[in-house]
């Protein structure tokens, strides 16, 4: 009773899910443009299912490439739909625990973990879940594109036999953004016609809830980067060609001082767009992006008080875009030792080349470096249809933060500053 109560109270939807959330065939299939709404409504529509005692005996599996994303991400998404629905019970309708990352819900006893599918050690974890009630009916892929074929298919094995409640029925839900029209999630699931199969399209347009700086960003991504505003503003299937960097790799690892022979941060300014500050590690020739701050509408002395709650330290060199020397100052009163990048032609080029050579390590706590780097392209000329030299200057601030953060190990500390 308490339950419904809070649900009907707290939460809000967005129409255009309602048949995604009333869909009970086996693979459910969500594409869609950045922000359409997709993530949230999914961990609502999980959390008000798995809350709900008609569904005792569900278990939900929510998985992505990397483990560890799904702490700021679905992990994340699923917490803040809890409190949402059920305010101050929370405590007392979800158990949840952050070390390993699970939920229970302590009325109906079903519980949320949460997987990767990044090496052969995490798909084997995967092939033994078993859970003390109920069993595995649902699994989220989040990011699914990130996933083999293969992957899904061992997660789809893992839906099988008898269920102990006849409500409750095997559902694998795929959430991403269509990054290419040969992804195998296209023929797989879009090019044939399957009684077992849904599909969903959504854009940012149908979610109420977006704001309008949200939209104006969109429309500047129109103007300066037709191609990626098709797959993330419109949700169509795009092209994988062009991608700029690809010796990244996703994962935990330590990233205290000690680790490396080199620290840096290196930082992007901006306001409407990101203001992006990476800390940067340097180790045997390899980069380790170890945390980002990464902000919005904040003005200077907001984000220097930022990085005091972080613990930015005052020894590192900071490198930055010489663009804005009165930030700069800004944060060299602040006891930061700011320097502006020496700015040349052909230095992004230079840049880009430097760091194509050496292997960049990301930690998962860095969301939106992550989101940057998978879709940071070169520019294509639509006449010959031909990638040129030059990046797309768009979402590209953690990118232009990375850039500045290797400059002193690139040309040396004292040639890479402004003087
Ligand atoms: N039902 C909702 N209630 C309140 N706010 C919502 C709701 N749905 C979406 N939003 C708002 O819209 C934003 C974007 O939604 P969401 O993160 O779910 O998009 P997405 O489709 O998963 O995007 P991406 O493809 O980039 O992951 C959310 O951060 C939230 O602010
Ligand atoms: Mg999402």
């Amino acid at each position: 009773m308490i339950m419904e109560m809070t649900i009907k109270r707290k939460i809000r939807w967005n129409p255009i899910f309602k048949p995604v959330n009333e869909c009970r065939k086996r693979y459910r299939v969500l594409k869609g443009s950045a922000g359409s709404g997709k993530s949230v409504n999914i961990a609502q529509d999980y959390i008000k299912k798995l809350s709900d005692p008609r569904y005792e005996g569900a278990n939900l599996l929510v998985v992505r490439k990397v483990e560890e994303t799904n702490r700021d991400s679905t992990f994340a998404e699923l917490e803040a739909a809890i409190n949402r629905m059920f305010g101050d019970y929370a405590p007392k309708v979800w158990r949840i625990t952050r070390n390993p990352l699970q939920m229970e819900c302590l009325i109906t006893g079903n519980r949320i973990i949460f997987r990767g599918m990044s090496d052969a050690r995490q798909r084997e974890k995967v092939k033994s879940i078993t859970f003390k009630r109920g069993k595995l009916t649902w699994i989220w892929v989040e990011e699914a594109t990130e996933l083999a074929e293969q992957d899904i298919d061992i997660l789809d094995d893992r839906l099988r036999g008898e269920l102990p409640n006849p409500n409750l029925y095997y559902q694998i839900t795929l959430t991403f953004n269509p990054v290419s029209a040969t992804h195998w999630i296209k023929g797989k699931y879009f090019d044939v016609v399957h009684p077992d199969i849904f599909t969903h399209h959504s854009t940012y347009l149908d979610n109420r809830f977006i704001d309008e700086a949200y939209h104006r960003r969109m429309m500047l991504r129109k103007e300066r980067d037709p191609e990626g505003y098709r797959v993330y503003g419109l949700g169509e299937w795009g092209e994988l060609g062009g991608l700029i960097l690809t010796n990244y790799e996703v994962c935990d690892f330590d990233t205290s001082f000690p680790c490396f022979d080199r620290m840096t941060y290196g930082q992007d300014f901006g306001f409407n767009h990101a203001n992006a500050i990476l800390t940067v590690g340097f180790k045997d020739d390899e980069i380790f992006i170890c945390d980002e701050i990464y902000v919005y509408e904040k003005d200077t002395s907001e984000v220097i008080q930022l990085a005091e709650q972080k613990g930015l330290s005052k020894k590192i060199i900071m490198y930055c875009d010489s663009a804005e020397p009165d930030r700069i100052k800004m944060w060299r009163q602040a006891g930061y030792r700011a320097y502006p990048v020496k700015k040349e032609p052909g230095s992004v080029k230079a840049q880009i080349d430097w760091l194509k050579q050496h292997k960049i390590y990301i930690h998962p706590r860095c969301v939106n470096t992550i989101k940057e780097i998978q879709q940071w392209k070169w520019k294509k000329d639509e006449r010959t249809n031909t990638y040129v030299d030059e990046p797309v200057e768009f979402l590209d601030d953690a990118m232009a933060a990375l850039r500045y953060s290797i400059e002193g190990m690139r040309r040396g500390p004292s040639v890479s500053i402004l003087k």
